[in-house]
């Protein structure tokens, strides 16, 4: 079975999507499509090419990306004398559905929302990917691919960075 990963359009069936968080399922459905046509946001959607059992237009997971200006500056010595706001590119949404959690679907579409990052950097320029973990049982999720606090000293933040010298590193590893 093949992963496709594609920016969402009409075609994509989303209304069985269901990751078990409702904001989630109602922003595929109702929001996503629109924003990414109107170019506020930009879906992407992962659906299973060549599965006998599944429609292959049927949303499996997805991830948003949106740009983003860092304000107050993330605590890295490369941007402490730098005047903010900095531009990044933030992960605004990331979920997979119920049938298909478990299955590394979450991991591959954070490493092609990482490879978009490094895509923008070189375009128009990006410090790296931020994320705002829903609830802090997420962050380990995160962790284990090098994000890092976007300020330590805040415990309240639970706002997680991938600088982009590490964005770049985890793309060298899939050439
Ligand atoms: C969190 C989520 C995106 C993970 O996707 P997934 O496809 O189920 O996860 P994967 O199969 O890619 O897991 C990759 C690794 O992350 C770990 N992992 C998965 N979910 C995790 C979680 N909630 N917390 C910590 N680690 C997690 C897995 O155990 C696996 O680690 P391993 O290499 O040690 O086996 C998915 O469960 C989901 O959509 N949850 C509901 C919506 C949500 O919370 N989204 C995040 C918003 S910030």
């Amino acid at each position: 079975m093949l992963l496709k990963i594609s920016e969402i359009s009409k075609q994509h069936e989303r209304k069985s999507f269901d990751c078990g968080v409702e904001e989630l399922n109602q922003f595929l459905r109702q929001q996503a499509r629109q924003k990414t046509s109107k170019h506020v946001s930009k879906t992407y959607v992962a659906c299973w090419d060549n599965n006998p059992l599944e429609n292959s237009n049927r949303v499996a997971a997805y991830y948003t990306l949106t740009g983003y200006a860092v304000s107050p500056p993330p605590a890295h010595k490369d941007y402490i004398n730098y005047p903010h706001p900095l531009p990044a590119v933030k992960l605004a949404r990331l979920a997979v559905d119920h049938s298909n959690q478990g299955l590394r679907l979450g991991e591959k579409l954070l490493i092609d929302a990482i490879r978009r990052t490094v895509l923008a950097a070189e375009q128009i320029s990006a410090i790296g990917l931020f994320v705002d973990p829903m609830t802090p049982d997420i962050v380990p999720f995160y962790e284990q691919y090098g994000f890092i606090p976007a300020d330590p000293t805040d415990d309240d933040r639970l706002e997680m960075w991938l600088p982009i010298g590490t964005c770049y590193e985890v793309v060298s590893h899939l050439i």
